[in-house]
């Protein structure tokens, strides 16, 4: 960090105040899989349901970023960590403001996973594996991405040419099986997990 740069979170109006003013705990839900693999429906239905209970939230969408704060990054390595990291940054803040905050992203690597993590904190992170295999997703295909990938034309695809790292066993997070469940099941089983998170101590 450069020497001209003095940050003052001292002095900030602390998370508490405001965790106080909301009625609520803030936290990081954060989504992951394949393209198509029902996260972002999932992160959408999590949230309704809970600003219908009267919890103040944020989704964040690897699509509707990708048009705006990260528009410049593509889906390279390097890229898609940057993506991540600045996400990652993003949701801290919200969650310092008080607010439920739902991820959504295919965030392909365990590394990136991590550093998600490790930037929002592990008292604060909820990791959500949300699973269906490749061949389920191309059927799906609700963007057409995977019949443009399949002709070539989408460079970095992931689980196509671009790695999708399954998390290791023993998994400490959340299992979603979007190929096994209903949305309304998975949405239960989400539910069950982010309660006890966000319910003021
Ligand atoms: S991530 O890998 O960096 O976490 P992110 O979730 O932000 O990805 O963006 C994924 C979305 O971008 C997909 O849902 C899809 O609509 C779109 N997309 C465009 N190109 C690709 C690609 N090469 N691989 C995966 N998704 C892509």
């Amino acid at each position: 960090m450069s020497n001209d740069i003095h940050p003052e979170f001292h002095r900030q109006l602390g998370r508490e105040a405001k965790e106080l003013l909301l009625g609520q705990r803030a936290a990081v839900i954060w989504l992951y899989g394949l393209s198509g693999s029902g996260k972002s429906t999932l992160a959408h239905l999590l949230e309704r349901t809970l600003h219908a209970e009267g919890r103040a939230t944020v989704l964040l969408d690897g699509d509707n970023l990708r048009t705006g704060l990260n528009s410049g990054l593509g889906f390279t390595e390097e890229d898609r960590r940057e993506n991540i990291r600045r996400v990652a940054e993003v949701a801290k803040l919200f969650v310092h403001s008080g607010l439920i905050t739902i991820c959504s992203f295919i965030s392909p690597y365990r590394s990136l996973r991590s550093l998600a993590r490790q930037v929002v904190g592990e008292a604060d992170f909820l990791e959500v594996y949300v699973h269906a295999t490749f061949e389920s997703c191309t059927r799906r295909d609700p963007k057409g991405l995977y019949q443009k990938a399949a002709e070539g034309k989408v460079a970095h695809f992931t689980g196509r040419d671009s790695v999708f790292e399954v998390p290791n066993e023993p998994f400490t997070g959340l299992r979603i099986d979007t190929e096994q469940e209903t949305k309304e099941e998975s949405l239960t089983k989400l539910l069950e997990a982010v309660r006890p998170l966000i319910a003021v101590r």
